[in-house]
């Protein structure tokens, strides 16, 4: 089944997957069947219009009418700041936009319940007051919302995007909608609720890692003789065959231990690093973001996903 899809915002990751949902085989019927865009700046608007120049008959891009782009869609992708959630969901007519249709939320560190409760600041407050408590209820925003983490490997087709599953009363063919249309940009990690923050702290720390680690093999190898084209090719080589490795199921004790060759280099670089206190630091550092991120999430009252 096709979709109309809308983006509220459409920066570094909106347009990645954006470009995903769009760049479909010839052969294959795509999700998307159009698809509105809404950025905050005439700007923005026009670089789009370039950048998706070749999908022009699919693809509408506006500014500043985020109500409308949602109007115009059965599937609403929030791709803006975190710091906007407000501004932009509690314009008015918005939870009318977005009544009853699949709204999947990327924003970083911001809940279920705050996009819940920004849409319902857009219901009308005649509309809120004046049926006592029932109709208060019948007048809460009727979205399905549902949160989604794509990471940084998206730009290759590699994401590992957290979606959250058990997400109830989210029907289980939206569930599948929303796995699909990441699938576009990589792999769906499903998750239960309460890990989501968790994993998404986890997957930071992984990048964080990465980050330092091939900035240290690349400094050090060039100190010590060899080319940087040749140490970048080699690391990145070597972590791409790791992690294939891992992914496809591999324990990561048997693969240490296959490693492990007398007097080889590699038990030599992991008594090295072992002895540079390397993997106290990583396991700090874990810790460390976990609890950072807790205390955001309480900062926040953001208690959950
Ligand atoms: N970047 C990542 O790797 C990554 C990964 C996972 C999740 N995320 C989440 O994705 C979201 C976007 O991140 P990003 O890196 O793509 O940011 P970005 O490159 O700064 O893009 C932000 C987009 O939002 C638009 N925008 C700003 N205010 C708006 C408003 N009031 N109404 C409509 N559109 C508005 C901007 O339009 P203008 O340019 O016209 O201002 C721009 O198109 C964030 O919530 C972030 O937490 C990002």
């Amino acid at each position: 089944m096709q979709h109309r899809l809308a983006f509220l915002g459409c920066g570094h990751m909106g347009s990645v997957i954006a470009r995903g949902l769009l760049k479909v085989p010839k052969s294959s019927t795509p999700l998307c069947s159009h698809l509105t865009i809404s950025v905050s700046s005439d700007a923005s608007a026009r670089r789009l219009e370039t950048k998706f120049a070749e999908y022009k008959d699919k693809v509408n891009i506006l500014y500043k009418k985020n109500v409308q782009a949602a109007n115009d869609a059965d599937v609403v992708l929030l791709c803006f700041p975190p710091s906007q959630v407000q501004n932009v969901l509690s314009e008015a007519n918005m939870a009318k936009a977005v009544q009853d249709k699949l709204v999947i939320s990327i924003l970083a560190g911001v809940s279920r319940k705050r996009i819940q409760r920004a849409l319902n600041c857009s219901i009308p407050e005649e509309a809120m007051t004046s049926q006592g408590s029932q109709g208060q209820a019948q007048a809460q925003a009727q979205a399905h919302v549902v949160r989604a983490m794509p990471s940084l490997g998206a730009q290759a087709g590699d994401s590992a995007t957290l979606v959250v599953n058990e997400e109830l009363p989210l029907p289980r063919h939206l569930q599948e909608l929303t796995e699909n249309i990441f699938k576009h940009i990589g792999l769906c990690h499903a998750t239960p609720p309460h890990l989501f923050e968790p994993l998404t702290a986890l997957a930071a720390v992984s990048h964080a890692l990465m980050s330092v680690a091939i900035d240290a093999i690349i400094d050090s190898s060039v100190a010590g003789g060899i080319p940087r084209d040749h140490a970048l090719a080699l690391a990145s080589i070597s972590f791409r065959g790791y992690s294939t490795l891992l992914a496809r199921g591999d324990e990561p004790a048997e693969l240490k231990k296959s490693l492990l060759i007398a007097k080889g280099f590699t038990p030599h670089a992991i008594v090295r690093l072992e002895k540079g206190a390397v993997r106290s630091a990583i396991s700090d550092t874990v810790l460390d973001t976990l609890a950072y991120m807790g205390s955001m999430s309480a900062n926040k009252g953001a208690n959950g996903p």
